[in-house]
Order: structure tokens, then C-alpha cells, then sequence
């Protein structure tokens, strides 16, 4: 697959089909994600591929607790607000809790659970290009999921069935949910683009080119592009 269409349509897919995924689609997976950089090559990660029909029960009654809670935080206003466009925020978290639902009810017939834990993750840096490399490599096998944190609000539950050896410094950093998807793979384009969200130089100067729309698979910059000999656009495949 073209690394941009990987790149452009990983989305996050939590309608899922009850078919598994072989073990030598997961180890293709898993051993392209393990290529990914962690500081100073320390690979500090473990993955946890959890795909017994009554540790699934088990873990869907915890992750339907923790959305709960989540549910009652947002209630309180607990919540990280979005930077900008709030209106647009409200519709993507109106489609996010929709497709949230259908996933919580179905937890327990995903096909693929697969933890991912780490010592020391250095705030996420350390095992989230493992994490997003996971995703893509699953996209190019037609595989889509979920990243997950929601069972960190019950972590020490969670570490207990799943015998993690906590003392060791394991801590858990997210969950993906792994499976055929029902969905048609989109390019996410519910996204700010680049120049609002980039500038040059100092904070909140110009970036100098505008991405009115996504590049690919056949987009072109805005009018500033043609200053900055720099841009280049992806490559169709
Ligand atoms: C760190 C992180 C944690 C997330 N946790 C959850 C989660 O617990 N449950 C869930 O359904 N989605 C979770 N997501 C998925 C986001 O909601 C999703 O990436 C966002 O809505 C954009 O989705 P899209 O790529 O399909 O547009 C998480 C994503 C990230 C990056």
C-alpha cells in the first residue's frame, strides 16, 4: 500500500467484524510496529494480545465502568476542551459517542485486544510510534481498530487479570482494538489543516502555505505555495 494511503486513511474504526485475525496477519503487524524508534533503542514495550472470549467479557464490564466515568467527567467539565471551532468539536464528539456506544456494546466480540505497556514511556514518546506504526501496519493488511486509554481510569484491575508484573514498572499505556472493519476506510479530513495549526519561525506567524484540503490523493497547496519551493506533494499510488 501507498504509504500516503496509509498515512491519509488510518482512521479510527470501532464497528468491527467478529472474523479473527490469523496469527500470522498479527505477526505481521507486530513485527513491522517493534521497527519503530524509542529513546536510546531502550524497547521498553510489551504487547499483550488478549483474544480469549471471557477475558474479553471481563474487560468489556471494566471498559463500560470506565466510560462512566468518563461520562460523569465530562458532565463535570473535567475535560481537555478543543483549541478552536468548538462547533465542529461538538459534531466530532456527537460521531465519536455514537461510534463509542456501538463499541462499548460489542467490546466483548472484537477479535483482537492488544495491550500495549511500557517502563518509563517518557510521556507517550517512547511507545506511541509503535503504537501509530501498529495502525498502519494493520491498515495495509485491511485490519482497522481503535487506540484506547479509556481503561486506564481502572488500570490496577485491568493489570490484575491480566497479571502484569507491576512491580517490574509496567504501567499500561493503551489498549487497541483490532478487527475487520464494516466501515469504508476515508481520509480523515475532519482535521484543522496544516496552516492553522503551524507558523514560521515565531509562534503564530505566517507557516507561508495554505492546505485549503487534503494533498491526497490529488489536492495541491494554496496560493502561498507557489513562494515556498520547499512543498512537495505526496505521491499517488
Ligand atoms: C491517546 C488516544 C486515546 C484515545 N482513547 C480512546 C478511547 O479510550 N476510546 C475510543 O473510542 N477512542 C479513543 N481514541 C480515538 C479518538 O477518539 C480518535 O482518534 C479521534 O476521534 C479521531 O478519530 P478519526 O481518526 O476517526 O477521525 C483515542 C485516541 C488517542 C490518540
Amino acid at each position: 500500500m501507498d504509504v500516503h494511503e496509509a498515512l491519509y486513511t488510518t482512521r479510527m474504526m470501532r464497528r468491527l467484524h467478529r472474523d479473527p485475525i490469523s496469527l500470522e496477519t498479527q505477526a505481521r503487524i507486530l513485527d513491522a510496529a517493534i521497527r519503530a524508534p524509542s529513546g536510546a533503542n531502550t524497547q521498553r514495550w510489551h504487547f499483550l494480545a488478549v483474544d480469549d472470549p471471557a477475558t474479553k467479557a471481563g474487560l468489556a464490564t471494566i471498559y463500560r465502568h470506565c466510560r462512566d466515568r468518563l461520562y460523569a467527567d465530562i458532565e463535570a467539565g473535567l475535560l481537555a476542551k478543543p483549541v478552536s471551532d468548538p462547533e465542529a468539536h461538538a459534531e466530532t464528539m456527537r460521531r465519536v459517542t455514537a461510534s463509542g456506544d456501538y463499541f462499548t456494546d460489542h467490546f466483548a466480540e472484537i477479535p483482537l485486544l492488544l495491550f500495549v505497556f511500557a517502563i518509563d514511556d517518557h510521556g507517550g514518546a517512547n511507545i506511541y510510534p509503535a503504537i501509530w506504526s501498529t495502525l498502519l501496519a494493520a491498515r495495509a493488511e485491511g485490519v482497522g481498530g481503535t487506540i484506547t486509554t479509556m481503561l486506564r481510569y481502572e488500570e490496577d484491575r485491568v493489570m490484575q487479570l491480566l497479571e502484569v508484573p507491576t512491580e517490574a514498572g509496567w504501567r499500561m499505556t493503551a489498549m487497541l482494538a483490532l478487527g475487520y472493519p464494516r466501515g469504508r476506510w476515508g481520509v480523515a479530513a475532519n482535521r484543522r489543516p496544516v496552516h492553522e495549526v503551524s507558523s514560521r519561525n515565531r509562534w503564530g506567524r505566517d507557516f507561508g502555505v495554505t492546505v485549503p484540503a487534503p494533498l491526497w490523493p490529488n489536492g495541491s497547496p494554496g496560493p502561498a505555495a507557489q513562494h515556498d519551493t520547499n512543498v512537495s506533494r505526496p505521491a499517488t499510488g
